[in-house]
């Protein structure tokens, strides 16, 4: 007999929509795996760099995608999850505007796109998956039951940034900050292979002023209407 699909719910949207706190809490609500997508091209950013490959060299910024190697490590006291790149501890260094600039740069490139699908797949297992980035709906999980894109405006995704990147220390300005999101949200948008964009069927929610909790309410009744 043939067994049902491991279900997944796909969340995709711009940066500061929301998407990673929502995944987190609605996977661990549901018991459910998470896939944070945008981590790998952050790693595979911060590898290419910290091996002083040009992010334009697109043959070493491919062979870097194929042979990198990615570990989430989850913590053991509920705290964030640990990414290691080639066994380095890079946490820190992956949620910097840097790394995502730098992620979003790489992310144009059809061959390092391709390099990681095999391992975005893998993260499918029961009971079932949340899988948070720009085209979790569109392409890796065409078939995905759940649906949502995430959406808020500019402004309200420079200043959640600025708040979650203040709060770990780092410093950034919310001018400078809201320059870098909209020139990475136009990038994301524009490119040729998986630009951003709500999937078909996908349930669109603005998060413009809503709290956490009722964003929550929303995707959950997505999945369990
Ligand atoms: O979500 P996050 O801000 O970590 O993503 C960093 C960058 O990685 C995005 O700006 C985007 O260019 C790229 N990305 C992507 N496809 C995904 C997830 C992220 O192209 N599924």
């Amino acid at each position: 007999m043939a067994h049902a699909p491991v279900p997944v719910l796909t969340i995709d949207g711009p940066s500061g929509s929301g998407k990673g706190t929502i995944s987190r809490l609605v996977a661990d609500q549901l018991g459910w795996r998470m896939l944070d997508s945008g981590a790998l091209y952050r790693a595979v950013g911060y590898a290419a760099g910290a091996a002083g490959i040009d992010l334009s060299d697109v043959d070493a910024v491919t062979r870097c995608a194929q042979t990198v190697k990615i570990r989430f490590q989850p913590s053991q006291d509920g705290g964030e999850t640990h990414v290691l790149v080639n066994g380095h501890d890079a946490t820190d260094e992956l949620r910097t505007e840097t790394a995502g600039a730098a992620a979003s740069a790489i992310a144009v490139i059809p061959s390092v796109r391709q390099a990681l699908v095999d391992l975005q797949l893998a993260f499918r297992k029961a009971p079932g998956l949340v899988a948070d980035g720009r085209d979790m709906g569109t392409v890796i999980f065409p078939d995905a039951p759940f649906k949502v894109f995430l959406t808020a405006s500019a402004a309200e995704r420079a200043k959640r940034r600025y708040k979650q990147l203040k709060d770990k220390g780092l410093s950034v300005t919310l001018a400078g900050l809201q320059r870098e999101i909209e020139a990475r949200d136009e990038r994301d948008a524009s490119r040729p292979v998986a630009p951003l964009k709500p999937a078909t069927g996908a349930v669109v929610i603005d998060t413009t002023g809503m709290p956490i909790e009722a964003v929550v309410a929303k995707v959950f009744a997505v999945v369990r209407p």
